[in-house]
């Protein structure tokens, strides 16, 4: 039997946006207990946790301040525990999120640092530099932060005189570890440990393709600098390089000695499907976020291109394909594939743009239905299942997003994606909050989500949610039948400039991007389609799984 994780549907859950128990606004580990009945019956295999240990929240959790406690909003480790019990119960694996490559600047490691002095113990942990010029008053490198400003910042010396700078990638409340220091490396590896053996089932790894630096801290020049995903090719001083995938070979060995199949699924926005299956040899990590295709347009050929790249370069290693179309961190799919154009634009996000909603939604009920028939695994952002859009006008005053770069210029950026969930009621909270609840939800729903609530959309049998289910139930019908890991995926002569179609074993997938209906194969019967398909005539926008009559 092939390993669960190969062929494996996993539902990303945005703690603080999924469901709510304790009525603060802000969802947690009790309102997750109480909805994991709708995810085991919605057929997805796993869950993955954005963080929820202990925080300051600055990133919305990805500064961590205690990765062995959980954060007070979201409960506490008996809590954790139950839902790894009842998770399991569920048939339901969880694989939580570790946060490598920085701290909160409220670790206990961090506020040694700054309270040592320079080239100290606990400073070297982190990345203590002078800064440049005659004064030190230059950062050390060129490099900026993600998330807009330079990626160094000065510290005061104890005598209140200005002192060394340290990095951060990202907001200066994330501090860059020094992963050259060998008591950082052990600490992860305890820190891992201490989740397994509580029992969870694996890890997303957060900035994957981050953690060691050129130990030169030589300037960016002339390379393209900015966002996670230009990260350059060769020789980058700070992202996708050599020594990380070490690291991981320490990972695997961690994750190895567990009973029962423990995994890593990295996030490594690198340059192309060749430099993801570095991380992928049989000795490093398990499996990696296809960003290739959650980034292409509309297009049947650049899928096509994407799709094959990846199947061929990670076929080389052995590693199965995720694919996935959203996260917490780009535009949702079905607002993105309503606009003209397509991919993902991630820097603007396109806010303000024309949507059409239902043509972006269809497009993504055809996306997860093509997705689901190829090789490997597959995810699900929370609220795709219910066509959820991004929520694109919220105002400044609830704009949580640290992300500077993008929110001087655009809008709420990220904010926008993580609105919580609509579950049932004609108004907000939409149920996401218990009755009497206290606060408001940590973000405003739209009025209109109404009509796209869990419940509305159970009793109707053309929802997007609907769907879903009976995608997600077909596809582990015929796991064994052709949508399994080994079988191979093989282009059908059919398949034209604008419309993909392919065979999986017994299963043929068909989707139509052109701008008029296709015509299906004689002697095969519809299993599933995305639209109604009449006459044997698939609309524009659609997709549809076929089988032999
Ligand atoms: C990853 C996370 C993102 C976070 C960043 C810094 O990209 O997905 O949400 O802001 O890392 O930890």
């Amino acid at each position: 039997m092939s390993s669960w994780w190969r062929e494996a549907v996993i539902y990303q859950v945005y703690i603080r946006s999924f469901a709510d128990g304790n009525g603060d606004g802000v969802g947690d580990v009790a309102g997750l207990r109480s909805r994991l009945p709708y995810l085991a019956a919605l057929g997805v295999d796993a869950l993955w946790l954005n963080p929820w240990y202990a925080s300051p929240q600055v990133d919305a959790g990805y500064d961590v301040s205690d990765y062995r406690r959980l954060d007070p909003l979201f409960g506490d480790l008996d809590d954790a525990k139950a839902l790894i019990q009842e998770a399991h119960e569920h048939g339901l694996r969880l694989i939580l999120d570790i946060v490598p490559n920085h701290t909160s600047d409220q670790h206990a490691w961090f506020q040694q640092a700054l309270a040592s002095a320079p080239g100290s113990e606990a400073r070297a942990r982190y990345h203590f530099r002078p800064g440049r010029g005659a004064d030190g008053s230059e950062p050390p490198t060129d490099w900026p932060s993600i998330f807009g400003g330079p990626a160094w910042t000065r510290t005061v010396n104890a005598d209140g005189k200005p002192g060394d700078w340290y990095l951060h990638l990202f907001a200066p409340e994330q501090p860059d570890l020094n992963w050259t220091n060998p008591q950082v490396r052990r600490e992860f590896e305890d820190i891992l440990r201490f989740w397994l053996d509580l029992g969870v089932d694996g890890f997303r790894i957060d900035v994957a393709h981050g953690l060691t630096k050129d130990p030169a801290f030589p300037d960016l020049a002339s390379r393209e600098a900015g966002g996670m995903l230009d990260a350059a090719t060769e020789d980058h001083p700070y992202f996708d390089r050599d020594e990380t995938l070490a690291i991981y070979e320490d990972w695997r060995r961690v994750a190895d000695s567990y009973e029962g199949e423990r995994v890593f699924v990295a996030e490594a926005w690198v340059a192309d499907a060749s430099r993801v299956a570095r991380y992928l040899t049989p000795t490093r990590l398990h499996t990696a976020f296809n960003f290739g295709l959650l980034s292409c347009p509309w297009d049947a050929t650049a899928l096509r291109t994407e799709i094959d790249a990846t199947l061929d370069v990670l076929a080389a290693v052995g590693a199965p394909p995720t694919w996935v179309l959203s996260n917490h961190d780009v535009i949702r799919h079905a607002t993105r594939y309503g606009r003209a154009h397509t991919s993902l634009a991630n820097a603007r996000r396109l806010y303000g743009t024309p949507v059409d909603h239902a043509l972006g939604e269809r497009r993504a009920r055809a996306a997860v239905q093509l997705i689901n028939a190829l090789p490997g695994g597959t995810y699900v952002y929370q609220g795709e299942e219910l066509g959820l859009p991004e929520v694109e006008d919220l105002p400044p005053s609830v704009w949580q997003d640290p992300n500077r770069r993008y929110k001087d210029h655009d809008g709420p950026v990220r904010d926008g994606c993580r609105v919580p969930l609509p579950w049932s009621g004609d108004a907000p909270p939409f149920g996401f909050s218990p009755e009497g609840a206290t606060a408001p939800p940590w973000l405003p729903q739209p009025a209109e989500w109404k009509e796209r609530t869990a419940a509305t959309q159970e009793q109707d049998a053309d929802s997007t949610l609907s769907h879903y289910r009976t995608l997600l139930r077909i596809r582990r019908e015929w796991l064994g039948r052709g949508l399994g890991d080994g079988a191979a995926l093989e282009w059908l002569p059919q398949a034209a400039e604008d419309v993909l179609a392919f065979r999986r074993g017994e299963v043929l997938c068909y989707a139509n991007l052109s701008a008029a209906a296709v015509q299906l194969p004689a002697g095969y019967r519809v299993l599933i389609a995305s639209e109604p398909v009449a006459g044997a005539a698939l609309p524009v926008d659609a997709a549809a799984w076929l089988v032999a009559e």
